[in-house]
């Protein structure tokens, strides 16, 4: 028997790793020309839908992969829950739709519907991709300036680019206004594709307590998620030019409140007074000798 070249071993090899490639697809089940992609703010609830749905939902099972090497977990079969950590946010919807409530960053990932009647599977697979928006900051350095980061946490994470250029994704953040903010001198823009993450420093003056900064993803041009996060006063430091200012106006504004809080307190307590004075000026007039006595001793 001929011995096999170097060659040929080599086309086996390649023959070998394509299976894989295939079986591993199959198995994980990634991205196919019909498969939902649904884009989700973290803190909101999100209904996954089944589009294979029977007419109940006791042949329904739900999985779950959160990578492409993770494995499957089986939230929902047979119609119920499973027990899994996230129990108590899942729910099935209508036409065994997946409801999931109060999403975290977590659950991001390739959920998959499947029917299943007396063990045998009815209808291909539904797949749906659950994208997830999220923001984070960072401290607020020296009341000065802050960064936030928005992120879309996708499966499968070979590459956000991949993700970008198929699905025609945009991250990006607008101002109070609803406009899309630029890099100026008060906004630094930076973005990573690797991440699918977009990072926006701003540099805070005053007048940006409590305002908001939104991040939008659109899929084709079209708003498909939308996060805002608002500067709490709190975590500003005042600058100390003008913290002067707000001390004066806040001694100012205190002073009005005690004159307010005189007025509204006293104002009744001088009318009582009168009237207390106005009856008794009257009824000295028709002196009893009793309350002249009394009279007389509170005088
Ligand atoms: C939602 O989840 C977050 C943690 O991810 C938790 O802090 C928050 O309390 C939850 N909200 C509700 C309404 O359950
Ligand atoms: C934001 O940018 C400024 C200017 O480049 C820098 O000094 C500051 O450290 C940045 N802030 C944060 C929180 O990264
Ligand atoms: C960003 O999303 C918000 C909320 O959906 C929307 O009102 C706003 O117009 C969007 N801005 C842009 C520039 O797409």
């Amino acid at each position: 028997m001929k011995r096999k070249t170097e060659k040929e071993k080599m086309s086996e090899c390649h023959l070998c790793l394509l299976g894989l490639i295939a079986l591993s697809s199959l198995l994980t089940g990634t991205s196919g020309v019909n498969d939902a992609h649904v884009f989700i703010s973290s803190g909101e609830n999100v209904r996954l839908p089944c589009n294979n749905a029977l007419h109940d939902c006791t042949s329904t099972t739900w999985n779950y992969n959160r990578f492409r090497n993770s494995g499957t977990v089986e939230l929902i079969a047979g119609g119920k829950k499973k027990n899994t950590e996230r129990q108590e946010r899942l729910s099935l919807g209508s036409k065994c739709s997946l409801n999931v409530n109060n999403i975290s960053k977590e659950d991001y990932g390739f959920y998959s519907c499947r029917q299943l009647v007396n063990d045998k599977q009815q209808e291909p697979d539904a797949h749906v991709h659950l994208h997830v928006l999220h923001v984070s900051q960072t401290e607020i350095s020296a009341g000065l300036s802050v960064t936030l980061f928005c992120q879309l946490y996708s499966y499968p994470r070979v590459s956000c680019e991949d993700l970008i250029r198929s699905e025609r994704i945009e991250l990006f953040w607008v101002n109070q206004a609803g406009v899309k903010l630029m890099t100026d001198s008060r906004y630094q823009i930076s973005s990573s594709s690797d991440h699918c993450l977009i990072t926006l420093n701003i540099t805070l003056l005053n007048e940006d307590h409590n305002r908001e900064w939104r991040c939008n993803v659109t899929q084709r041009d079209q708003v498909k998620a939308s996060i805002t996060y608002t500067v709490k006063s709190s975590d500003m430091i005042t600058f100390p030019a003008e913290a002067e200012v707000r001390r004066t106006a806040g001694l100012l504004f205190r002073v009005m409140v005690i004159i307010v809080e005189f007025a509204v307190f006293a104002a009744p307590t001088v009318i009582l007074l009168q009237i207390i004075c106005a009856r008794r000026a009257g009824r000295k007039d028709s002196q009893h000798p009793e309350e002249t006595e009394i009279n007389t001793i509170l005088e």
